[in-house]
């Protein structure tokens, strides 16, 4: 061995094809090199090494784009011979020895199993890389922790710097950590996992793993292969995975069992005709406007067949108060805005017994369309089942973190288990408030079309009573109620 390359730990590639730029023109033999990386000087061989020529030496190799190609993905590979390895092939192709780019060559094969594997681990990267949020002034800040199986943080980067280029983030890995701050990607050296802050938004992909989990379909070895057990520990979601797989078979008979809705004459036309005028959705909604959007075109379960429309949310995109009702009536469905119905005008007027402005708080429902079964002209409410709210949780969730409200109010019961994930009767637990899925505080109330369904006057007024009561303490609670500031909302806490 008679010439040491050490290459320095980042920006590995350009370091390795300007070696082996130089390497080549002074024809000198794969065998003469010992390729090493991380920075040191120092040379393992028996034998004393020098550095490679400062100069590009007389011969002129021809480089394939090919292989030009191969080097970079291979270069991230976290075997140490790669370095050696890519060498030999460049000093062959150069001599014209063979096609060491062909996998029926062994070493060509042994290369392209290399690069696979590195844009297997980017692709794993992509995928499953989980940010949470840190507490910032300016710019909003994230942190991620990922374990990636070669060094593929630095090619990886570039796809989040594209992605998230409105925000600051680091991706710390055991080897490498990259910063992107105000537009700029740069990379530091790796370390131990940081303790990393609880972050809100994690129920969010809990909702939406949940929601995309089809008991159906599950195949274990399938879905081991594509999410590696060893990725799990870093993400929220599969921490779901145990109690889903548990409840699989139970889901698939109830899925069987579950009747479906009849859609309404000329439904599905009036659906098509309007998701076709619809964007396509972003994948996870930043704003309130883009959440509704994308809400417009959810086909999450099998509601939105026979439904008119969507029914979103209205009031104040910050509203400290939000009131959750079950999914959107016959009026509703039709006119696309929650509570303006019989139940709606019930919600309405205790409302503004209390002194609520409907405008100030955000009202919505726990499930986005009406589920009805056709009687005659008529379209009789039906109550969604518990897949059909899971399905719906991930709209809800979408609204709860970009609302942030300081307290939610369950109407009913589909809304307090949507909300709380509680499904016990209403009766007892009407006037507590109960955890959420933020942690934050959900007050349980009647729906207002109990009240309505009520033959017995007495027992209407006091379920009339007990919401309008249950409603004046969440604006007392949320700085809502009249002559109140805003200084004692929870909103925040
Ligand atoms: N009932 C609800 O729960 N929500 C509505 O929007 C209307 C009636």
């Amino acid at each position: 061995m008679s010439h040491a390359v050490t290459l320095p730990e980042r920006g590995l590639f350009d370091a390795w094809r300007a070696a082996a730029r130089i390497a080549i023109s002074h024809r000198i033999a794969p065998e003469e090199i010992e390729w090493t990386e991380g920075g040191g000087t120092e040379s393992g061989g028996l034998f004393a090494a020098s550095p490679l020529p400062d100069a590009i030496g007389p011969h002129k190799a021809m480089v394939p784009q090919a292989f030009v190609k191969l080097a970079g993905s291979v270069i991230w590979h976290s075997a140490p011979e790669r370095l050696s390895a890519l060498y030999r092939a460049l000093w062959r192709i150069d001599r014209r020895d063979g096609d060491p780019l062909s996998q029926a060559d062994p070493l060509g094969r042994r290369l392209a199993l290399m690069a696979k594997s590195v844009g297997r681990d980017i692709h794993k990267m992509h995928a499953f890389v989980r940010f949470r949020e840190l507490p910032s002034e300016g710019r909003r800040r994230f942190v991620a922790w990922f374990e990636p199986e070669h060094d593929t943080l630095e090619p990886g980067s570039a796809f989040f710097a594209r992605r998230f280029a409105d925000m600051d983030w680091i991706i710390a890995t055991p080897r490498l950590t990259a910063r992107f701050e105000a537009g700029r990607l740069s990379f530091h050296p790796g370390g131990a996992r940081p303790d990393l802050p609880e972050d809100g938004s994690e129920h969010l992909w809990a909702t939406y793993f949940a929601n995309i989990f089809n008991p159906a379909r599950v195949k274990l070895d399938a879905m081991r292969a594509e999410m590696p057990k060893k990725y799990w520990k870093n993400l929220p979601e599969t921490r779901l995975i145990p109690d889903m797989l548990k409840d699989a078979e139970a889901r698939v008979e109830r899925m069987r069992a579950a009747a479906t809705t009849l859609p309404r004459p000329g439904a599905a036309a009036v659906s098509t005709r309007y998701r076709g005028t619809m964007p396509a959705a972003p994948d996870l909604p930043a704003t309130l406007e883009e959440a509704r959007a994308a809400a417009m075109q959810c086909r999450r379960c099998g509601l939105c067949e026979a439904a008119t429309q969507t029914v979103w949310g209205e009031g104040t995109p910050t509203a400290p108060l939000m009131i959750v009702g079950e999914q959107p009536g016959d009026r509703e469905d039709l006119e696309g805005r929650p509570f303006i119905g019989p139940a709606g005008q019930v919600l309405r007027g205790a409302m503004a017994e209390v002194g609520i402005d409907p405008a100030s708080a955000w009202l919505t429902n726990a499930v986005k369309h009406f589920k009805f079964a056709p009687r005659g002209k008529q379209r009789l409410h039906q109550r969604p089942d518990r897949q059909e709210t899971l399905h719906c949780r991930w709209w809800l969730g979408l609204e709860l973190a970009l609302i942030r409200p300081g307290l939610v109010v369950a109407l009913g019961a589909t809304a307090a288990f949507a909300l709380t994930g509680n499904d016990a009767p209403l009766a007892p637990r009407r006037g507590r408030i109960e955890t959420g899925p933020n942690g934050g505080p959900v007050l349980i109330t009647w729906h207002p079309s109990a009240i309505l369904r009520q033959r017995d006057r007495a027992a209407a007024a006091r379920l009339r009573g007990a919401l309008a009561q249950d409603l004046a303490r969440a604006a007392r609670l949320c700085g809502l109620a009249p002559g109140q500031s805003n200084a004692t909302s929870l909103r925040g806490t």
